[in-house]
């Protein structure tokens, strides 16, 4: 039977830290660290998430500021405000949640965020630097949040085989960089991969990033393996992730649960890219 990864747990102690930093930058510069969370639009699953951040910042002694736009805001509305909070000393990091509206180009809008506000770590920039293996940049909030769950369990990344399905910008990709960054030998695999039971089943290290419910059952999965579930998927049950927990459990040697796995270390990294971009101003 698999050990439960606690995110919530973790994600707790990572908090606790940052409070820490976050009370000593206020008292060296007289000003809390900030950070503006932009919301375009009334998708209720974008409501939920930006409410946990804001209330993560307010637990970390970290100033939010918040702003709700409008469905129909212009991408120019939109990046006139990003250009205010770029220039806003107060502001140490931006956040707009994704999705966007559709007739809002997400690319466009990342890319008027100054990197160095980037807290969230979209902006090329920022993937381009991990990618190359520069530590300055800043990492994206999950991929970062899925190391160290995989850290904690005390298991090495080195020269383990790590599988990541899915491949989007936000997950798939950069998580992929980081696990080469840690020296795994990474494999990543996409809706249009062949054979993938045969890769999955390779896998010493297992990420699921595709979005589709229960996707990953038991005879996918090595004994022993340690899998990481992105997913945030809504069925009949309620929320469930990528993998079929029920049944992997009893293969897997560690494995994250759905909610309280990824979800609070996502959160948790956001406030520490956000302190950390006020510490290296
Ligand atoms: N939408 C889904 N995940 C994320 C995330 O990590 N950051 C932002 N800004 N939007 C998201």
């Amino acid at each position: 039977m698999a050990e439960i990864i606690d995110g919530k747990a973790l994600a707790a102690k990572f908090k606790s830290e940052l409070l820490v930093r976050a009370n000593s930058f206020e008292n060296s510069y007289g000003r809390k660290v900030g950070l503006a969370v932009i919301r375009v639009g009334a998708n209720p699953a974008s409501a939920v998430y930006v409410r946990n951040k804001i209330k993560a910042c307010n637990e970390c002694n970290i100033r939010s500021f918040s702003f709700e736009l409008d469905e129909d805001t212009s991408s120019e509305q939109l990046i006139e405000l990003i250009h205010k909070l770029n220039a806003d000393v107060q502001v140490d990091g931006i956040l707009v949640q994704l999705p966007l509206p559709k007739h809002i180009d997400e690319r466009t809008v990342l890319a008027e965020i100054v990197p160095q506000k980037d807290a969230d770590g979209f902006h090329a920039i920022n993937a381009g630097k991990l990618f190359l293996g520069e530590k300055d940049g800043t990492v994206a909030c999950t991929p970062r949040g899925i190391i160290e769950l995989i850290k904690s369990t005390g298991v090495p990344i080195r020269g383990k085989h790590a599988v990541v399905v899915g491949r989007s910008n936000i997950v798939g990709k950069p998580v992929a960089a980081l696990l080469l960054a840690n020296d795994a030998t990474v494999t990543v695999c996409h809706s249009r991969t062949v054979n993938l039971k045969e890769i999955t089943l390779t896998a010493d290290i297992l990420v699921v990033a595709i979005g589709k419910s229960k996707f990953i059952t038991a005879d996918m999965v090595k004994q022993g393996a340690v899998v990481i579930d992105v997913g945030m998927n809504r069925d009949e049950n309620g929320l469930c992730g990528d993998v079929d927990f029920d049944g992997v459990k009893n293969v897997a040697g560690y494995i994250t649960p759905v909610p309280g796995g990824v979800g609070p270390m996502t959160v948790a990294m956001l406030l520490c890219n956000t302190v950390d971009g006020a510490v290296h101003e």
